[in-house]
């Protein structure tokens, strides 16, 4: 999003209405310096109507590719706040500032009054602060949560939101549902999130740009995929560390342009490669370590994957090992396992075919009922013509229906009464 080119006529015309003139504002600021100068230099408080004051200086982060990062940022440092964060008020020398950041910080929540001072803010950096809910204004575009109590996120407006990056990783969501009208998200970051347990890739759905998703050590047992339509933009998948034991690699194929996969650390012991070229066409890597894999298998399925020039180990193994990748001679439990998972799996089918058969057969019963049905007046209209009257004067169709209609109450009855009981009784 290119905020600097719109940023002048929108964002000051706002200012001039909605602020204290600048000559007031600095003022404002002026004393707030003073009054920070004469408090001690470093308050390890903040009590309640307390003015604090952000220093504008060159921090260090981390980008979305863990690389390290540096970049200006107004940092408050030493903010301590009660249950009540509303008293405090966050300035700088310039309101004009689109980063801020908290070091060394304690509050539940992100203070509202930051968001109302700075209006325009962009990135908020506030990882490791006890927050325990995070609010999500509508122009935030990256937000560093990592390494807090969260549980509950709120977003400003429904899916008017900026947010390109999303990192809260080393928290305590439970549930994804305020998180997925983000249509501007590019990199999700919820790793090590251990209560989220397992989570339906449909929930990403409205991420169309979403290249980074880490799902790392949140609990998850299985795959679920209900995603209706492909997330086209998705490179990145991380699953490690989690308790998967089968993952089919159909379960990926709502994702095209999927290049790296990360799989281990979990309990997986079997593995199909065969669809992988037309599930999986994009893949680079798919990295399988610190599994429960039998050697036998891994072998062979290590060997395909190297033969596409898939990469499939980020470490090294000091046990037994095939291709590298840490594996063990126990197969037949690992086999008794895969079989009993298949079993299953085809168990499910067979309920699912059994259901479709039953219906099937009541359809084909009724059909034979009906057919049944003319087999009867058929044969009574037959039995009418041989044992009716011998002369049928002008059309044999008309003397048939005469017929049948004049034996119908006499020994036609009984033998429709015997067919309906047949009827019945089947
Ligand atoms: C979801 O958002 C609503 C409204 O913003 C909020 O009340 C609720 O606590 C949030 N839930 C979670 C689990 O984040
Ligand atoms: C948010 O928007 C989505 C569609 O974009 C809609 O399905 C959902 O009900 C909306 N939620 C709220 C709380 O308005
Ligand atoms: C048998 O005869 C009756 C009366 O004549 C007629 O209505 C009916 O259509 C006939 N049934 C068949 C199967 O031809």
């Amino acid at each position: 999003m290119d905020y600097a080119s719109h940023e002048v006529p929108v964002t000051t015309g706002v200012r001039t209405v909605q602020r204290p003139p600048f000559s007031a504002r600095y003022v404002l600021l002026a004393f707030a310096f003073l009054l920070q100068l004469q408090l001690s230099p470093v308050p390890s408080a903040v009590a309640a109507g307390e003015i604090m004051i952000c220093n504008y200086e060159k921090f260090n982060l981390f980008d979305s590719m863990y690389r390290p990062r540096t970049e200006q940022f107004c940092v408050f440092s030493d903010v301590y706040l009660g249950p009540d964060v509303k008293g405090t008020d966050f300035l700088a020398s310039s309101l004009d500032y689109k980063r801020v950041a908290f070091t060394n910080s304690k509050f539940t929540q992100v203070p509202p009054s930051l968001f109302k001072n700075f209006d325009d803010i962009r990135e908020l950096y506030v990882r490791r602060c006890s927050l325990e809910s995070l609010k999500v204004t509508r122009q935030l575009e990256k937000v560093y949560a990592g390494g807090n109590r969260i549980a509950s996120v709120q977003l400003d407006g429904n899916a008017s939101n900026s947010l390109r990056e999303l990192y809260l990783d080393g928290n305590r969501m439970r549930a994804l549902a305020n998180l997925t009208n983000l249509p501007n998200l590019e990199v999700l970051v919820l790793e090590n999130n251990p209560l989220l347990g397992d989570v339906d890739l449909a929930q990403f759905e409205r991420m169309e740009h979403l290249w980074k998703l880490d799902l790392e050590r949140i609990g998850m047992t299985k795959v679920q995929n209900g995603l209706q339509r492909p997330l086209a933009a998705l490179k990145r998948l991380d699953l490690s560390n989690n308790a998967l034991t089968y993952v089919h690699v159909r379960m990926f194929r709502t994702f095209p342009r999927l290049e790296h996969l990360w799989l281990h650390g979990n309990r997986l012991y079997f593995l199909e490669a065969d669809q992988l070229p037309l599930m999986m066409p994009s893949v680079r890597s798919i990295v399988i370590d610190d599994n429960y894999w039998g050697c036998g298998h891994l072998a062979v399925l290590g060997q395909q994957l190297r033969d596409r020039g898939i990469v499939i180990r980020h470490g090294e193994c000091r046990t037994r090992a095939v291709h590298r990748v840490c594996c063990s001679d126990v197969t037949e439990v690992v086999d008794f396992r895969y079989i009993i998972e298949m079993g299953v799996r085809r168990e499910g089918r067979l309920e699912q075919d059994l259901r479709e058969l039953r219906t099937v057969t009541g359809l084909l019963r009724q059909d034979l009922e009906r057919l049944r049905h003319r087999m009867g007046e058929l044969s009574a209209n037959l039995t009418n013509r041989l044992t009716g009257p011998a002369t049928t004067d002008g059309d044999p169709d008309q003397a048939v229906s005469k017929e049948s209609s004049a034996v119908g109450a006499t020994s036609d009855g009984s033998a429709e009464e015997s067919y309906e009981e047949d009827s019945r009784s089947n």
